[in-house]
């Protein structure tokens, strides 16, 4: 059951699962308040100086909203600032090898998300004539552009009526309208985007859309947060029905928990004494698909199989250690190999791997835990 109330009327309450139209209805009473005391607070309250908030250029809000997915603003605006001095246009990007491409998006995680940030380029050259597409529609046709991205794109950049619903943002609905449906179901999150279509700004769009969506961010990381919301700073704290519920951080509901599983992983840490070490590709898809790795077993025996007994007899086990992604806790086991300068052919080591020198490594997509190990 949601709590539905209008201003100054006393909270009703709707059922989510049935009440469709109801909950829009709730929604459009709120609609033209709603998103002028949030395109008001973002001029006085939002944030302002994020470097991908000073252009309506696409290349760069993509670029910036690609990299947010799953990093935090603060991580992102390093990166972003080496993206865009090595790549300044989506031509130049384009034109990149792969591996360059995932070299420096090195240590952002989410390596698919740089794989299909070079195809998206590659598409705005071959497909577009090197102009991002002006609609949302359009915009999710290219890789990696889902429809909350696009909606983020076309509502900064075009000032299109569209909805992003990242998790901020069905944080901050799911509590001004107390909606209750479990967001682990498809059908409620498609009744939410309707509650978020219907609570965009009507008029005008050219100048108040994009502070609508980068209020409704803003709203989401700094005061409507998780955990302690800041209620009584909150612009639309008079609106908000999950406030009046008298308990806001219940919503948004979301009963299915994402499944974790265990996998554990022998690594062959082989280095030269001039501090070369021996990586490998890692196939396109799966763990760290496409970034250099040390060579990866199931286990310390298979390990232990694809070496020459010489070698066997020379490995020394680094303590194992949890790398923690997102569904997944890696188990690491690393076998450190030392070797002498020049001594061993590349035939005795496993794989179709090659070495490596420090230098070379700095511009190489190297998996996280890799990356740590050899700092
Ligand atoms: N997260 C996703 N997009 C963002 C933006 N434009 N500003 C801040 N955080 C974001």
């Amino acid at each position: 059951m949601a709590l539905v109330r209008t201003r100054g009327a006393a909270a009703t309450q709707i059922d989510s699962e049935s009440a469709l139209p109801e909950t829009l209805e709730a929604a459009a009473a709120l609609a033209p308040t709603f998103a002028n005391l949030l395109v008001r607070w973002q001029k006085s309250h939002g944030r302002h100086s994020l470097p991908w908030q000073k252009t309506r250029d696409p290349y760069r809000v993509w670029l910036s909203e690609i990299m947010l997915q799953q990093t935090q603003v603060a991580t992102v605006l390093d990166y972003y600032k080496r993206f865009l001095q090595r790549f300044p246009t989506v031509a130049d990007l384009a034109a990149a090898s792969p591996d360059e491409v995932l070299g420096l998006w090195s240590g952002l995680g989410y390596y698919s998300r740089a794989r299909n940030l070079h195809r998206c380029a590659q598409d705005v050259m071959r497909l577009h004539g090197g102009r991002f597409p002006k609609t949302s529609g359009l915009l999710q046709t290219l890789p990696g552009i889902g429809p909350s991205t696009a909606a983020a794109i076309a509502s900064f950049c075009f000032s299109e009526r569209v909805a992003i619903l990242d998790g901020n943002v069905k944080r901050v609905l799911t509590r001004l309208m107390a909606f209750s449906g479990d967001l682990a179901s498809s059908a409620q999150e498609r009744v939410l985007l309707g509650v978020a279509t219907v609570l965009l700004p009507r008029r005008k769009l050219r100048e108040d859309m994009p502070r609508y969506t980068q209020g409704i961010m803003d709203l989401g990381a700094t005061i409507c947060t998780s955990r302690q919301p800041s209620c009584p700073l909150c612009p639309v704290q008079n609106l908000c029905v999950g406030l009046a519920s008298g308990a806001p951080e219940r919503f948004p509901v979301k009963t299915r928990k994402l499944k974790r599983s265990a996998l554990s992983l022998s690594l062959l840490w082989a280095e030269r004494a001039d501090g070369a070490v021996w990586l490998e590709r890692r196939p396109a898809t799966g763990i760290w698909g496409g970034l250099y790795c040390f060579p990866v077993f199931s286990s310390e025996d298979e390990l232990l199989a694809s070496l020459p007994a010489t070698l066997q007899g020379q490995l020394l086990a680094v303590p194992p250690f949890v790398h923690v992604l997102t569904h997944k806790d890696l188990r690491l086991s690393p076998m450190r190999l030392a070797l002498a300068a020049k001594a061993t052919r590349v035939q005795q080591l496993p794989g179709a791997g090659s070495w490596f020198t420090r230098d070379a490594l700095t511009v190489l997509g190297l998996p996280a835990p890799i990356r740590k190990l050899l700092a």
